[in-house]
């Protein structure tokens, strides 16, 4: 069934993650007939552009960046009937009535009153006032058929993201209301789920009796590059944990959902959060590691350091990696460590996921064969492979009791083909137009991730490094993320990625 008629306004239309991510979303969802029959897809921004200017701006972010090639220039001209640009000030509340008379043109047009979503594709310290503004807009229709899509960074703190949630749930009803996390689009953390909880498998021993550890690498080869400006406000920590690394820690520690509504989903992955060990501040150089890179190397070429990167401090205190350890308090997890890293620059691009499972119980082959005794490992990676992998024990041909790890894989490619995946935006896009909140954040699961990490950036905060930049590129961060996991008799785990 497709999604009814919408409206979908895009602030910040000119800008990069329009031209990148949400344009080429919605056209290979059109391309695969997921778009409603009457939509209609207008870029809001300051910037002067014709429709037309507009359309080939978008038509070559969908040519650079869109994971489909086929049948563009017929499938294009059909699409781009439906966009077009407003040019708006946002700043001024006038601007708005364009908006709804835009909303009131299509409702004739199409004969039926259109969903609206607002897509805030805009800098975070414009949201509120965008916010406060739009509300009026709504009004001009059934407000249950608004939605306003928020972009991360959801807040710089606990306090501006409360701040930031009074104010929205003071405008719109919560269920109105999609804080967007991409990584909750992705296809390999939306497996996690099915695999999880759609085999009668893996739950028995989804425990602190069975499991010794889980890791969570979310590693990139990418430096900084021109978000210097961004990302001297946020930094790694902020950036990549407080949001995706701890969702993904959610799905994997979560309980057993009753159904896939919502709230029922959700309220699962905040009782995750909120079961967080709390790190005292005094003992976060004990659980977190921070990270910023110098200047060396990456694939033949010369990096520059993060401190030489535009619109960054020369004596920036960011970090542009972070590894920590969490524990989770309650009766599935106590104990069991959850390490996680990411950064910038590192020696390979991967996210994957390590399940490290516990010795067994007695060891009864020949004393020799014990050298080779490696622990059993789910490991699923994420991107840029897709894949997931049960490491055990196989005894190899051959006279002598002589055991080694082996792996048994499923790789998306090999099961379904390569390339058939939808991109998260894609997927998310599409949730939003359907009215399905589960891959969302609500306000409470966004407050409840930025309580985890308070301590750290505080502590941080309170604390700059003596020792940046401690990293080269090409690199997998600071020993002291080494040091982090090793110290607990662990060392963290990669896989040669072919992707
Ligand atoms: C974004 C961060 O949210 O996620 C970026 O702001 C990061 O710094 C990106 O590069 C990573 O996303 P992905 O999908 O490439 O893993």
């Amino acid at each position: 069934v497709k999604p009814p008629a919408t409206v979908i306004f895009i602030f910040g239309g000119s800008g990069d993650l329009n031209q990148r991510k949400l344009t080429p979303a919605l056209y290979n969802l059109f391309i695969d007939g997921w778009m409603p029959e009457q939509f209609q897809i207008i870029g809001l921004g300051r910037s002067e552009y014709s429709d037309d200017k507009f359309r080939t701006h978008l038509f070559d972010g969908i040519q650079e960046f869109s994971r489909r090639k086929d049948g563009k220039d017929k499938i294009w001209e059909t699409f781009s009937k439906h966009i077009s640009y407003l040019q708006m000030d946002a700043e001024n509340p006038a601007a708005y009535s364009k908006m709804s008379d835009e909303v009131k043109k299509f409702a004739a047009e199409w004969k039926t009153e259109p969903h609206v979503m607002f897509y805030l594709a805009v800098a975070p310290q414009l949201v509120p006032d965008i916010a406060v503004k739009l509300a009026k807009v709504q009004e001009c229709g059934d407000k249950q058929k608004t939605r306003v899509v928020v972009e991360k960074p959801f807040g710089h703190d606990l306090k501006s993201a409360h701040e930031l949630n009074q104010l929205l749930n003071s405008l719109f009803d919560e269920d109105q209301i999609y804080r967007i996390d991409h990584y909750l689009g992705k296809e390999t953390v939306q497996n996690i789920l099915a695999m999880r909880f759609a085999n009668a498998l893996f739950e028995p021993i989804w425990n602190r009796n069975y499991i010794d550890h889980i890791q969570i690498t979310a590693a990139e080869t990418v430096g900084v590059e021109d978000r210097g400006g961004y990302y001297e406000r946020s930094g790694a920590l902020r950036d990549m944990v407080q949001n995706h690394i701890l969702q993904l820690l959610c799905i994997l520690a979560m309980e057993a959902p009753v159904s896939f509504d919502a709230n029922e989903i959700r309220n699962k992955k905040v009782d995750v959060l909120n079961a967080i060990r709390k790190i005292s501040r005094d003992q976060v150089h004990a659980y977190a590691v921070r990270g910023q890179y110098g200047e060396g190397w990456m694939k033949g070429e010369k990096a520059k350091a993060y401190r030489q990167e535009k619109n960054v401090d020369p004596k920036s205190a960011i970090e542009t990696f972070a590894a920590a350890k969490f524990y989770i308090d309650n009766w599935r997890w106590q104990g069991v460590p959850f390490y996680v890293r990411t950064g910038k620059y590192m020696h390979q691009k991967t996210t994957i996921v390590s399940i490290e499972f516990k010795q067994p119980p007695h060891y009864a082959f020949p004393s020799e064969s014990a050298d080779t005794w490696r622990p059993n490992r789910l490991i699923i990676s994420i991107q840029p492979d897709m894949d997931i992998r049960l490491r055990f024990q196989a005894k190899r041909p051959g006279q002598t009791m002589s055991l080694n790890p082996v792996d048994m894989i499923f790789s998306y490619k090999d099961a379904y083909g390569a390339g058939h995946e939808p991109e998260a935006y894609e997927t998310l896009l599409l949730d939003v137009m359907e009215g399905n909140a589960t891959q969302f954040m609500r306000a409470d699961q966004v407050e409840a991730a930025w309580k985890v990490v308070m301590p750290i950036i505080e502590a941080w905060e309170a604390r700059p490094p003596v020792d940046f930049p401690n990293y080269a590129p090409n690199s997998w961060g600071p020993e002291d993320a080494e040091a982090l996991i090793a110290r607990d008799g662990h060392n963290w785990v990669t896989l040669p990625t072919k992707g």
